[in-house]
């Protein structure tokens, strides 16, 4: 049976992956930072020798974006030097490795959605951190190494923008929301099913393919993503936009960030959900939680 860890399995990705262990025809061991952690190189050494696992899902990182620019050291030290220690501990077993990187490895230059091959240019530390992570990966275990860029994560786990809304919703009557950013919302319990789908595929790892783009369908903006949890919700509070020079923040964020997933849902013969119909389902779970 394969058998497959988790790492940062305390994270909104994590949780999400194992809120579908039941549907998983495999064993799936979850690591939070407590039992692997991935500056530890003693830690990641133990867990494999004793786990000997067949994948890695490394959802282990550093991932506040702002917080990234002041706090340069430990977001590299998390998202680059944290990776490569687990491409070369696992040398021995080599043993596949799913990572998650981020839709902000691009600059947001385009107009229309990011293909895989596009070429990355991150605007942002924590963008840097991930693409370092990425090169790593594709530098020293080429054959063994699946990449998944995500966008704009939420889920009823953790902190997220969703929980946020929902928290400001009920506390004010209105809020202002930047409207000029565009990306995709993405449940992490579809890019869950949609990791654990491709670990049952036991796809052949080719170098050059390897990495997947996975969003939910469709596009919005951080004014239409809050208006929409307002509805969803039924939150009494008005969401006006206002542009990203009104809300000024550390990092930079690209301006268009859209995912192309077409060839993951190729690949796994899928068609991804639109991010309103995800979004529902979520809001349904907090709710009956
Ligand atoms: N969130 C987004 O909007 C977004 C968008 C695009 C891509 N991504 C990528 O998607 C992946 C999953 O994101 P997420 O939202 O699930 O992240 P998350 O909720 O922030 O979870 C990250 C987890 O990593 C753990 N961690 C940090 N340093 C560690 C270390 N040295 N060793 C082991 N574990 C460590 C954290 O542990 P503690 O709880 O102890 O800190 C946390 O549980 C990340 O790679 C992220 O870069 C996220």
């Amino acid at each position: 049976m394969i058998k497959v860890l988790v790492t940062g399995a305390n994270g909104q990705l994590g949780q999400s992956l194992a809120s579908l262990s039941k549907k998983f025809d495999g064993i799936l061991i979850f690591a939070d930072r407590n039992d692997l952690d991935i500056n530890d190189r003693g830690s990641i050494k133990s867990s494999l020798l004793t786990n000997k696992p067949d994948y890695i899902i490394n959802c282990a990182a550093y991932t506040a974006v702002d917080n990234a620019e002041k706090d340069k050291e430990e977001a590299f030290k998390i998202n680059k030097d944290g990776l490569i220690n687990l491409i070369e501990e696992s040398e021995e077993l080599q043993c596949r490795i799913i990572h998650i990187s981020t839709d902000y490895v691009f600059d947001g230059k385009h107009s229309i959605p990011y293909r895989e091959d596009d070429i990355i240019n991150p605007q942002s530390v924590y963008g840097h951190s991930k693409a370092d992570g990425e090169k790593a990966l594709l530098a020293f275990a080429p054959s063994r190494s699946i990449i998944i860029r995500t966008s704009w994560l939420y889920s009823e786990f953790g902190h997220n923008f969703l929980k946020t809304m929902l928290r400001l919703g009920k506390e004010k009557g209105s809020l202002n929301v930047v409207n000029d950013q565009l990306g995709i919302p993405t449940y992490t319990h579809d890019l869950a099913n949609a990791i654990l789908q491709l670990i049952s595929t036991n796809i052949h790892i080719d170098s050059e393919k390897n990495i997947f783009h996975f969003s939910n369908s469709g596009e919005s903006n951080w004014y239409e993503f809050a208006k929409e949890i307002m509805r969803v919700a039924e939150l009494n509070c008005q969401i006006h936009p206002i542009p990203t020079s009104s809300f000024p923040t550390l990092a930079q964020r690209p301006k268009f960030s859209i995912l192309n997933s077409e060839k993951i849902e190729n690949l796994l013969n899928i068609k991804i959900r639109p991010w309103q119909d995800a979004l529902r389902e979520c809001i349904d779970t907090i709710k009956k939680a």
